[in-house]
């Protein structure tokens, strides 16, 4: 087990890959603290790690909201008395269109979740891992915060964005013990996906064939690399992110 002891805070961890994060945080040994906005959600994962004869605690909390951000982690530490990795991985996606047709309240609610909710995220996650004696954090981003793709401006505009809240973030605290990533995956089988595709089986087909391994990628190959950039193996990793995309950005 490589977190024994440790705790772990996941945003979006009620659905999709925070939730199988979650379930591989608590497989290490780690106390899991899954933050959303679903009770119901939130509850049943708990469930599943209790189920694991793991601890874990859910939090309701909109990651776009200050007071729910702060509330979210002195919960955490209330709980478990400190805390020592976070995966800021709450998001939403762009329904298609082009940017003249994207609507400005959409553009601002992406941002609000994609981008203010990692910052402030962060903001208050890294105080408590200070005092802990440092740890690790990995946000969510995109192969959509490494190229473009035509149709969802504000999407790829806030997964930009997290990549240079994790730049930033990984230099500010480089000397005192935070490291700081994220992830990058190509299209992944979650809930947010079949959003996207909407039974569209034409679409799913096009999507698919973009990834030259001619498959999308699972939650748990995702919650792998959290795995491994928040343990010790990945010492002197900070300020990168790694792609998980069966080469699509390779071509
Ligand atoms: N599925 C993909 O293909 C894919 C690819 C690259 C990146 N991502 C990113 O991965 C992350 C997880 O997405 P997923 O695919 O697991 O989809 P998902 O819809 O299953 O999970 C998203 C989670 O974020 C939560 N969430 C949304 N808004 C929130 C808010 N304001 N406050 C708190 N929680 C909120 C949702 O309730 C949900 O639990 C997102 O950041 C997404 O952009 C997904």
């Amino acid at each position: 087990m490589l977190f024994k002891n440790k705790v772990a805070l996941i945003t979006g961890g009620t659905s999709g890959i925070g939730e199988m994060t979650a379930i591989a945080f608590a497989r290490e040994g780690s106390k899991v603290v899954v933050a959303g906005r679903r009770q119901e959600e939130g509850s049943a994962v708990v469930e599943k790690i209790r189920a694991m004869n793991e601890d874990a605690l859910f939090v309701q909390a909109d990651v776009s909201q200050e007071k729910d951000v702060q509330y979210l982690v002195s919960s955490a530490v209330k709980h478990y008395g400190r805390l020592d990795y976070a995966f800021n991985n709450a998001g939403i996606e762009s329904q298609p269109a082009a940017l003249a047709d994207q609507s400005l309240e959409r553009f601002d609610n992406i941002m609000a979740i994609n981008v203010r909710g990692v910052f402030l995220s962060l903001k208050y996650e890294i105080p408590e891992i200070l005092k802990s004696g440092g740890g690790a954090i990995v946000n969510t981003s995109s192969v959509a915060g490494l190229v473009g793709f035509a149709g969802v401006s504000p999407y790829i505009a806030s997964k930009h964005a997290v990549i240079g809240l994790t730049r930033v973030a990984a230099l500010d605290y480089a000397k005192q013990g935070i490291r700081v990533n994220a992830v990058a995956p190509g299209c992944i089988v979650t809930p947010m996906m079949e959003r996207f595709t909407d039974g569209n089986t034409e679409l799913n087909a096009q999507i698919t064939a973009m990834h030259p391994m001619g498959r999308q990628g699972t939650p748990q190959e995702v919650a792998e690399a959290v795995i491994w950039l928040c343990s010790d193996k990945s010492s002197f990793v900070t300020g990168q992110w790694i792609t998980m995309d069966g080469g699509f950005t390779a071509t």
